[in-house]
């Protein structure tokens, strides 16, 4: 597959061009250059990273520093997809100032080439700002994970009128403060469309159906690594969780038994040497030996 390097301007035409956009999370060089060679568009290093690769049991406890150390893994492991890196829990909300500063540190430190907020209208001054600064911007509504204290808990969003009007006002502002794109998370899918149909930026769903201009999922999710909560719109695209626990009990019933590692697995002394450091190891007391090197 011959692959380019995609750019923000990329994205935006593909809504205009009727072209699904592929997007993902990684966290890790390792999986961010697999990811990369699939030809999928776009990289979020998303704040789940609290939870699948740190093991919090929400996205509040992942830190900047943490946030922009797993940015740069995934950097070092990208040549052409899109990379976003997803600002954390109080770096955006709190002061606009510090919200262009930290998104900042995702471009500068990262390597990340835009970011991603959570939030509606109410943040669209912090965007502007951000913009302004030449900062590329994602949005993301509906359920927005740093706010599930405020919804109770990982709940669908958007299920009443009144919540669904909000949803396609808070595109459409997003959407007016400059975003490149916005991210639908849990939302009926007619509400999905309606939002799909209102902006002319593309919308990325991830449990907000078929109709969304792209589809956003947690790489763990989608490879059955990450089991623990399996919410509705999450598809096992492979059993890697599985497989490794496979491997893994190999590997060690392998030791255990003496079956790995074989010659195959291992170095050879060169043969010529052979008898002369056998002979060397017979002969000599080890213990005087090996003194006359401390
Ligand atoms: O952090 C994340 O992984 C996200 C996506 C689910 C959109 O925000």
């Amino acid at each position: 597959m011959s692959l380019q390097k995609v750019t923000v301007k990329n994205i935006i035409a593909k809504k205009k061009k009727g072209e699904k956009i592929v997007t993902i999370t990684s966290y890790d060089y390792s999986f961010a250059k697999l990811v990369d060679k699939s030809g999928i568009d776009l990289i979020l290093v998303g704040d789940s990273l609290s939870m699948v690769m740190l093991g919090y049991k929400n996205t509040l406890s992942v830190t900047m520093d943490e946030m922009i150390h797993h940015t740069k893994a995934v950097s070092r492991g990208v040549s052409n997809a899109l990379i976003v890196g997803d600002m954390p829990f109080l770096s955006y909300k709190v002061d606009i100032k510090d919200a262009v500063k930290n998104a900042g540190r995702f471009i500068q430190e990262g390597g990340a080439e835009a970011v991603k907020v959570e939030g509606g209208t109410e943040i669209c001054s912090t965007i502007k700002a951000m913009i302004e600064a030449d900062i590329q911007v994602m949005g993301h509504i509906g359920l927005t994970p740093q706010a599930i204290y405020e919804f109770g808990g990982f709940l669908v969003q958007g299920k009443t009128v009144e919540a669904a009007k909000k949803l396609v006002l808070d595109a459409k502002n997003l959407e007016e403060a400059g975003v490149f794109a916005i991210v639908l998370e849990c939302i009926p899918w007619q509400i999905a469309k309606l939002i799909t149909i209102a902006v002319n930026i593309p919308t990325i769903g991830i449990g907000a159906g078929p109709h969304c201009d792209g589809q956003i999922i947690v790489i763990h999710d989608m490879l059955g690594i990450f089991t623990e909560i399996k919410p509705k719109f999450v598809k096992y695209f492979g059993k890697i969780g599985e497989s490794i626990n496979r491997a893994l009990v190999d590997y060690r019933n392998e030791v255990i038994n003496g079956i790995y590692p074989d010659l195959e697995y291992s170095y050879e002394f060169p043969q010529d040497d052979l008898i002369e450091i056998n002979e060397w190891f017979e002969n000599v007391n080890i213990d005087e030996e090996a003194r006359k090197f401390t």
